[in-house]
């Protein structure tokens, strides 16, 4: 009974432009390990989960790459949206899919962009979850010690002295502003939400029906044409109308029945650039090549990406993105890594 929802349709605007809106992070072998971190989910899912269990909801537009970098799986398993609608429409569809398919489905939302370390602890975890969501209407999470008041995740409160490795959420929020983020690395009874939901597929949907009652009303039209040759046509003429919003604000904010296992995994989200340096080794003096050889002189904490296998030499230069693809070289100061995104914005729109 075990499924899962493969999150691969966004975009990955900060590693621009190694990611492109073409071929996003998830689909890139960004930390140079011989796959991509699509494939390196894959295959981390399905030593628990049946391969052909595994629905990858995605953008249209990328339904080549992935039957490229994982030619085994079948079409049905491919679950392409028309429109960009954000995570709460994709994993209601899943979830509606998947339900279709086996109603006694117990299933996992998992980002197809993350690194996990010691996969053995996160197995563990994930078993406990799928125990419990199998028995028990409730949205399971996995939370991560949180080490800064990071802006870019969601916060997981919850009481550290209860008893048992499954803990009840008292609150979850999404994003919080820096002042509020502040507060919670204090307070000191928050985890940072890894992104990662397990639930029974019946529990879901009915929480889909009580907080999204309109996306709910609108996937619920299509229930006749899951899983047939006429889902996609329902679907190009009636995704684009659902709301765009994500799941941890249309559901988990909203949601009472909130559970967290604290986890003690490494895990990186993957997010920058500075992020995916940590995972990887650099020279004595700081600089991480990826994909790339180094001639270095004078120079320090730099990050060198190439997609060609280049030969980067560099004099004198110190604690700057480098990252060159076909088309574009870029040379940006590491602390202004989050404009990325915008200056990425700013060479699409006028080149
Ligand atoms: N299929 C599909 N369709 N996938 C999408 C879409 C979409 O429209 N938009 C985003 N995704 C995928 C992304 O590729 C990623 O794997 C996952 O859904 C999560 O989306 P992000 O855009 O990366 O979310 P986030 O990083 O801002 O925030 C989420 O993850 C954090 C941990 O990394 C939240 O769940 C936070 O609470 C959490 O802390
Ligand atoms: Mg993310």
């Amino acid at each position: 009974n075990y499924y899962a929802i493969l999150m691969a349709g966004g975009v990955g605007s900060r590693f621009w432009p190694s990611s492109k809106s073409s071929r996003p992070k998830q689909f890139i072998d960004i930390l140079g390990i011989g796959e991509t971190l699509f494939q390196t989910t894959f295959k981390r899912l399905s030593s628990l989960i049946p391969a052909e269990n595994i629905y990858i909801l995605t953008n249209k537009k990328y339904v080549e790459v992935i039957k490229e970098q994982m030619p085994q799986i079948k079409d049905e398993q491919i679950v392409p949206e028309p429109e960009m609608r954000n995570t709460a429409p994709s994993i209601l569809l899943g979830a509606l899919k998947i339900h279709k398919a086996n109603p006694n489905a117990v299933c996992i939302v998992a980002p197809s962009d993350h690194w996990i370390k010691e996969e053995n602890k996160f197995i563990d975890s994930l078993q406990m979850a799928f125990d419990s969501a199998e028995k028990n209407d409730r949205i399971v999470t996995l939370g991560i010690e949180p080490t800064n008041p990071n802006t870019g995740y969601g916060y997981i409160k919850y009481d550290k002295e209860e008893k048992g490795e499954i803990k009840k959420v008292d609150d979850f929020t999404e994003k919080p502003d820096l002042k509020k983020a502040k507060q919670f690395l204090e307070a000191g009874n928050y985890a940072w939400n890894a992104g990662i939901f397990i639930f029974n597929t019946r529990h879901i949907i009915s929480s889909f029906e009580k907080h999204l009652p309109e996306m709910f009303r609108l996937f619920d039209k299509g229930d006749k044409y899951w899983n047939t040759d006429k889902e996609s046509q329902f679907l190009e003429e009636n995704y684009f109308k659902a709301e765009n919003v994500s799941m941890d604000y249309g559901i988990m904010e909203k949601s009472s029945e909130v559970y967290v296992i604290p986890v003690d995994f490494k895990w990186n989200d993957l997010g920058t650039w500075s992020s995916v340096q940590y995972e990887l080794p650099s020279d004595e003096n700081g600089n991480t090549a990826i994909n790339a050889q180094l001639l270095l002189e004078d120079s320090a904490n730099n990050i060198i990406a190439s997609n060609s296998h280049k030969l980067v030499v560099l004099k004198g230069l110190s604690d700057y993105i480098v990252v060159e693809d076909d088309d574009v070289l870029m040379i940006v100061p590491k602390s202004d890594e989050q404009e990325i995104k915008q200056l990425r914005q700013k060479a699409m729109d006028e080149f």
